[in-house]
């Protein structure tokens, strides 16, 4: 990889399928400058982590619990990024707020990828399947996903792409989830390079 690549961190909490569409990606040369050179997980033992040590990615597990406080478990990801000089944050499926002093050190260069039309079906509370069946229970014709910068509050940055995807008259939320999921796969990739690409350091 050239040294004037865009270094990206990727920050899970379970299986990892973003992150496995954008390495797919990166393994197929479809990301530009961006380059994934660290995986972070809020939780050990999960299948992401294997995604990124299979490829000799760099993985470390940051776990709130093992942290007096918040601002040791801000300090402990931050001192991770700073080591690998990141450039840029993407969160996949990583169920943990980011502080401030991360949101402060990395403003307007967290992405994060969110299975609904935001801004509606956002906020705290609203993932995984609560998404999908809050859209259904609220008899919506199409859903879908939205790439976003991350500030403080959950699911609530600048819009950067959204991909839309009908939902079914007897659509189940696990029915509805798995079709929101494959236009992640397809979006997060093209969003991250094209972020990248952009980017002005
Ligand atoms: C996905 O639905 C994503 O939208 C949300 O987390 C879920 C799991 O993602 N952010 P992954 O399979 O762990 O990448």
């Amino acid at each position: 990889m050239t040294t004037n690549n865009v270094r990206v961190a990727v920050f899970v909490s379970g299986g990892g399928s973003n992150l496995e569409a954008i390495l797919v990606a990166q393994d197929r040369e479809e990301l530009g400058k961006a380059q994934v050179v660290l995986v972070i997980s809020s939780k050990a033992g999960v299948q992401a982590l294997e995604r990124a040590t299979s490829r000799q990615i760099q993985a470390v597990v940051v776990e709130r619990k093992t942290c007096v406080n918040d601002e040791e478990f801000e300090a402990k990801i931050l001192n991770a990024l700073n080591a690998a000089k990141i450039d840029v944050v993407c969160l996949a499926g990583y169920l943990k707020k980011i502080g401030p002093s991360i949101i402060q050190q990395y403003q307007g260069r967290i992405l994060n990828v969110h299975p609904a039309l935001l801004p509606k079906y956002g906020g705290a509370g609203m993932y995984g399947h609560f998404v999908h069946e809050a859209v259904i229970k609220a008899g919506e014709k199409e859903s879908g996903v939205t790439v976003h910068l991350v500030d403080n509050e959950f699911d609530h940055g600048p819009v950067l792409a959204q991909a839309k995807v009908p939902v079914l008259p007897n659509d189940s939320g696990e029915q509805l989830a798995q079709r929101v999921l494959a236009e992640e796969h397809k979006l997060y990739p093209k969003v991250l390079a094209d972020f990248c690409q952009k980017l002005k350091r």
